[in-house]
């Protein structure tokens, strides 16, 4: 290690999970009790409260000495873009170059749709000598997945994480290859994914949950998500949806298929094969 890289101080990416200040990790709960850092928390605008903060207060953790918000704009309009996460990481390089860590506050996971990654990036284009961790948490999704008591995936299952910002007819295209689809940042979009889970017969299968593990958290499922049409929902809301019309393709040895007498498998398949026995497939 150079003597410059002892010196700087570590940026964190500290996930807190989804809002539940129970699911927030030892290894966040840890760093989190840490006076001589700095905490740092994304906000859409000056009057927004940060979620992610709030989840530490809710947790009855005492922020540090030095705290303060960073605004990360909601907008696709690039130039805003860059220079707000200029200005967010200009406010934290001094600190990382006296020596200070800084952790930056994340709800959910910070390597899953997380303003985390555009701020490590821009730090370390002023400063490539910054080291950058990220603790690992606990995402929207899978904690959605247990509040509604749908599992996941299971077994060989397939799963699409998307954002709606590709529209329905970008969903629509992958039904049959998904049996779980995750549509995260649905708030522009929920009249036309009512509509569309309407018209491909998917409401049975669909949940709709809204700030889960906050205090207001909102579940609905099945036809209750109806209720939503002409309502505003919350930026943090997300739907999971589980697909009946997934086509199946043949699965390969380790789950049901063997290779006959004489028929070579591949040693790309072989691969596969070794790692998915069924037993390890059941346990799993
Ligand atoms: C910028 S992404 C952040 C994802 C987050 N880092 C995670 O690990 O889940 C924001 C989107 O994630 C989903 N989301 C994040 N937190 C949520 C929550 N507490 N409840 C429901 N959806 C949430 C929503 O779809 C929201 O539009």
């Amino acid at each position: 290690m150079t003597d410059h890289a002892r010196q700087t101080g570590t940026l964190w990416g500290l996930s807190l999970g989804p809002g539940d200040p129970g699911l927030i990790t030892r290894a966040a709960w840890a760093a989190l009790q840490r006076q001589d850092a700095v905490w740092v928390y994304p906000v859409r605008s000056g009057k927004t409260p940060s979620y992610a903060l709030d989840i530490a207060q809710r947790a009855e953790l005492a922020p540090p000495e030095i705290h303060l918000p960073l605004l990360f704009p909601m907008t696709h309009d690039g130039e805003k873009l860059a220079r707000a996460w200029l200005k967010a990481a200009q406010t934290v390089l001094p600190w990382l170059q006296a020596g200070r860590d800084v952790l930056f506050l994340v709800e959910g996971d910070a390597s899953t749709y997380a303003t985390f990654g555009h701020l490590a990036r821009t730090v370390r284009s002023l400063d490539e000598h910054v080291p950058v961790q990220v603790v690992a948490g606990v995402n929207s999704f899978t904690a959605a997945c247990a509040e509604v008591g749908e599992p996941f995936a299971e077994q060989d299952d397939t799963v699409a994480i998307i954002p709606a910002a590709y529209g329905v007819s970008a969903i629509d295209r992958l039904l049959g290859d998904f049996d779980t689809l995750v549509l995260m940042k649905i708030k522009p979009l929920i009249e036309d994914l009512l509509d569309w889970l309407q018209a491909r017969e998917l409401l049975a299968g669909a949940h709709f949950i809204e700030r889960v593990g906050a205090l207001d958290e909102r579940r609905l499922s099945g036809h209750e998500l109806l209720a939503l049409r002409g309502s505003k929902v919350s930026y943090l809301s997300l739907l999971i949806v589980k697909n009946p019309h997934r086509v199946r393709g043949e699965r390969i040895k380790g789950c049901l298929k063997k290779s006959g007498p004489g028929l070579a498998e591949p040693a790309a398949l072989k691969q596969i094969s070794t790692r998915t026995e069924p037993a390890e497939a059941a346990a799993a």
